[in-house]
């Protein structure tokens, strides 16, 4: 059969598609880019925000006409809006084959397949206690880059927040089981690793919610243990709660070069009422005390984060103390949310009071200055010496070649004649504009392996 798979959400979504497509592979099945090219659809779904939700349930409504004119078709929905409406989708959306919930990935092909040969509908949702880490490890998309899901679940409850909701408890993958997956990508010719969980620093804590003492951090242990994989370059994460940045994490990113220098760290508001109101474990102060601990040890490292303006109650002083603090740690990125109430966690019970204007506006205060902060940081590049991962051909310009700075930068270059896709090079960053910035390749890697 065809397969068409499109993915919603985050990068956990991407990675759980991916490992999909891998798994249809293997059994022989074709994997298609195109809607109209295909025998299944499938459509693997977001919750976080009811825009996020309105979109698919918008797209699959869509597909009616299709299924109309070809009975065939099997269409189904994964991921967490299947996960959150489960049975009840087939009432909205009666052309739906099937639905599976979030940690049911290794049954899909097996739906696939059974309604393929016998058309009924079929539902597989994660029951509370049954999270398994099955489906994870396998791997589609053959490039210098791919991410590895190391946890699944939320523990956390920040009480606007669905998806402990829809993803489960948390549970961890073993080292072991990770490096070996690192180890066949890098064997397959991936140079850089994403890690992904909804709270990577929390890997390996057994699930539990307090943060461990300054010298325990089996995330740690796992950082060091997928660096020292040779061929292995680079080595990203995403996201950790801000919480679990304790003295042995901190110290192990800086002690490792392959670690990127760009964290993300989520804030969610620089108010301490509105964090406490989020069941943010943390103050600003506490989340100011990481940041300046991390760029202690690492004074070129970048932060991103994410921001949720319009949470319920914020009050424009709110609203100031997240500006203010946005400002203090000088984000080079930073992800800004209108407060989407999500109906059975914490906060949908408090009254969503913010108008939607509101929202609005304060969403766009934080971008344009965001905006001129990014410009400021680009132009103090002028003038360094980069390291950059070789990533091709620039989009815009097939003579020029591009590649990520550490901190996650695009650089636009010439390359030379031993210019490698997937290989580290050095370039001197001699021109830059609000956006982007263009280097000069320099004969010296500075760090080899
Ligand atoms: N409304 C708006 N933003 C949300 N996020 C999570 N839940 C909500 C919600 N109900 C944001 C948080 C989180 C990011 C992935 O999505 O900022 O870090
Ligand atoms: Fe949601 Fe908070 Fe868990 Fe992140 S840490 S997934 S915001 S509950």
């Amino acid at each position: 059969m065809k397969i068409f798979i499109k993915t919603y959400g985050c990068q956990m979504n991407e990675r759980d598609s991916e490992a999909a497509a891998a798994m249809f592979s293997a059994r022989g099945h074709e994997v298609v880019d195109h809607e109209s090219l295909a025998d299944v659809l499938i459509f693997n779904t977001c919750s976080v925000r009811d825009q996020a939700e309105r979109k698919a349930v918008g797209k699959i409504g869509f597909m009616k006409k299709l299924k109309k004119e070809r009975p065939d078709l099997i269409i189904g929905v994964m991921g967490c809006m299947a996960q959150n409406r489960g049975e009840e989708l087939f009432k909205e959306l009666p052309h739906l084959d099937f639905v599976l919930g979030t940690g049911q990935l290794h049954k899909l092909a097996d739906i696939v397949d059974s309604i393929h040969d016998d058309r009924r509908a079929q539902v597989a949702l994660l029951e509370p206690g049954d999270e398994v880490l099955t489906g994870l490890g396998a791997h589609y998309n053959n490039s210098i880059f791919a991410s590895i899901a190391i946890t699944r679940g939320c523990n956390r409850y920040c009480s606007y927040c669905i998806v402990p909701y829809v993803r489960g408890r948390e549970i961890s993958r073993s080292i072991a089981d990770i490096v070996d997956e690192a180890r066949e990508l890098v064997a397959d010719g991936t140079r850089e690793i994403m890690l992904l969980g909804q709270n990577v620093a929390a890997f390996g804590l057994g699930g539990n919610i307090n943060p461990p003492p300054p010298d325990h951090s089996p995330f740690a242990d796992l950082l060091n243990e997928l660096c020292a994989i040779e061929g292995l370059k680079r080595i990203r994460f995403t996201s950790p709660y801000p919480s679990y940045f304790n003295d042995k994490l901190i110290d192990a990113i800086a002690a490792q070069p392959k670690i990127c220098r760009s964290i993300h760290l989520p804030l969610q508001s620089g108010s301490d009422r509105v964090l406490k109101a989020m069941n943010r474990h943390y103050t600003a102060s506490q989340y100011l005390e990481i940041v300046d601990k991390l760029r202690s040890k690492m004074p070129d490292v970048a932060f991103s984060t994410d921001i949720i303006v319009g949470f319920p109650g914020e009050t424009e002083e709110d609203f100031n103390a997240t500006r203010e603090m946005m400002n203090r740690v000088g984000y080079d990125m930073a992800y800004i949310f209108k407060y989407s109430p999500r109906q059975g966690t914490v906060a949908a019970k408090l009254e969503d009071d913010i108008p939607q204007e509101v929202k609005e506006e304060r969403n766009q205060v934080l971008l344009s200055d965001l905006e001129k902060r990014t410009a400021e940081t680009n132009r103090k590049l002028l003038g360094s010496t980069q390291e950059i991962l070789v990533e091709g051909v620039s989009k815009r310009n097939a003579e020029r070649w591009s590649g990520k700075t550490s901190t996650a930068k695009t650089v636009i270059f010439t390359p030379g004649p031993e210019t490698t896709v997937g290989e580290l090079a050095t370039v001197r960053i001699n021109r830059v504009t609000a956006v982007s910035l263009f280097g000069e390749l320099q004969p010296t890697p500075l760090r080899g392996n």
